[in-house]
C-alpha cells in the first residue's frame, strides 16, 4: 500500500485524472480493452470534470467498460443517483463505451442481484471475481467506502457475493447496493481518493495494519493500492 500526498484537493483530482487515463491506456495496450470501477464523492467528481475538460481525446473510450462501485436506490434521474451525476460531469462526453449502470430504480435486493449477474459476465480472475483494471474508492469520515459502513449489520467482510443490498445506511439515502470486498479481490489497481481535514482520523486508522474499517480492509485486498491524499487528510 502506497500513498501520494498533494497540496490540495484539486491537485489530488488532477493526479487521479491523469493516472486513470494512463492506467486504462496501458491495460488497453495489453489486452485490447479495460474496465474501470467509478466512485461517487466530492474528489472523484472533481476528477471527472478534469477528464471531461482535458482528456476526452486521449483514449479510445469504446474499449472501456464502466462499472460503479456503489449506488443509491431511487429514481435513476434523482438527485441522489451517483451514476447520474457522473454522467453529467463526464460520461455524457464519452460517445461510445460499455456502460454497466445499475438498475437502481428496483428494490435493493433486485438491483444487487441484477448487477451481480451483469458483473459475472465480465472477464474473471482465478478466484471468480471480475478482473477490474482500475478501481476508484472514496472514503467517508467514518472510514466507510463504497456502501460498506463500519459496524453495520449488512457489512459482511466474508461475503461471497460480488454485489450486496444495503439497508439503513447511516449516510442517506437508506437503501443502496454495493460491491463487496470479495468483488474487489481481482482488481489490478486501486486508487483511494480522500481529501480534507475531516478525513484525517480515518486515514490514520486505516493505515493501521489491524484496522477493521471497511476502507482499510478494501485497501489491503490487493498490493497495487495507492492513496491519493491532500495535505489536510494526511496530516
Ligand atoms: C456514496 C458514496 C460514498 C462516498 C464517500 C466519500 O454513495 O455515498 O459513494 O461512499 O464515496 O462518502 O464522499 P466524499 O468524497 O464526498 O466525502
Amino acid at each position: 500500500m502506497k500513498s501520494q500526498i498533494f497540496d490540495s484537493a484539486i491537485a489530488v483530482a488532477e493526479a487521479a485524472a491523469s493516472d486513470a487515463v494512463q492506467t486504462l491506456q496501458s491495460a488497453v495496450n495489453k489486452r485490447g480493452s479495460a474496465s474501470w470501477v467509478l466512485a461517487g464523492g466530492s474528489t472523484p467528481n472533481l476528477a471527472y470534470e478534469i477528464i471531461a475538460a482535458n482528456y476526452i481525446d486521449h483514449l479510445d473510450w469504446s474499449r472501456i467498460t464502466f462499472i460503479i462501485g456503489d449506488e443509491r436506490i431511487g429514481p435513476l434521474d434523482g438527485p441522489d443517483n451517483n451514476w447520474q451525476l457522473i454522467e453529467e460531469l463526464f460520461l455524457q462526453h464519452v460517445l461510445e463505451a460499455t456502460f454497466l449502470r445499475p438498475k437502481s430504480d428496483l428494490t435493493a435486493e433486485d438491483a444487487a442481484a441484477d448487477y451481480q449477474s451483469r458483473l459475472e459476465a465480465l472477464p474473471r480472475g482465478s478466484n471468480g471475481a471480475p478482473l477490474f483494471d482500475l478501481v476508484w474508492l472514496g472514503m467517508g469520515e467514518d472510514g466507510h467506502t463504497l456502501s460498506l459502513f463500519p459496524d453495520h449489520d449488512d457489512f459482511d467482510p466474508h461475503s461471497s457475493r460480488l454485489v450486496m443490498p444495503v439497508h439503513n445506511s447511516p449516510k442517506p439515502p437508506s437503501d443502496r447496493i454495493s460491491l463487496t470486498l470479495y468483488g474487489l479481490t481481482e482488481s489490478q489497481k486501486t486508487v483511494i481518493l480522500a481529501t480534507g481535514e475531516q478525513k484525517k482520523t480515518a486515514v490514520k486508522s486505516a493505515f493501521d495494519s489491524e484496522s477493521k474499517l471497511p476502507i482499510a480492509q478494501a485497501a489491503r485486498i490487493i498490493d497495487e493500492t495507492t492513496w491519493f491524499l491532500d495535505e489536510a487528510a494526511s496530516s
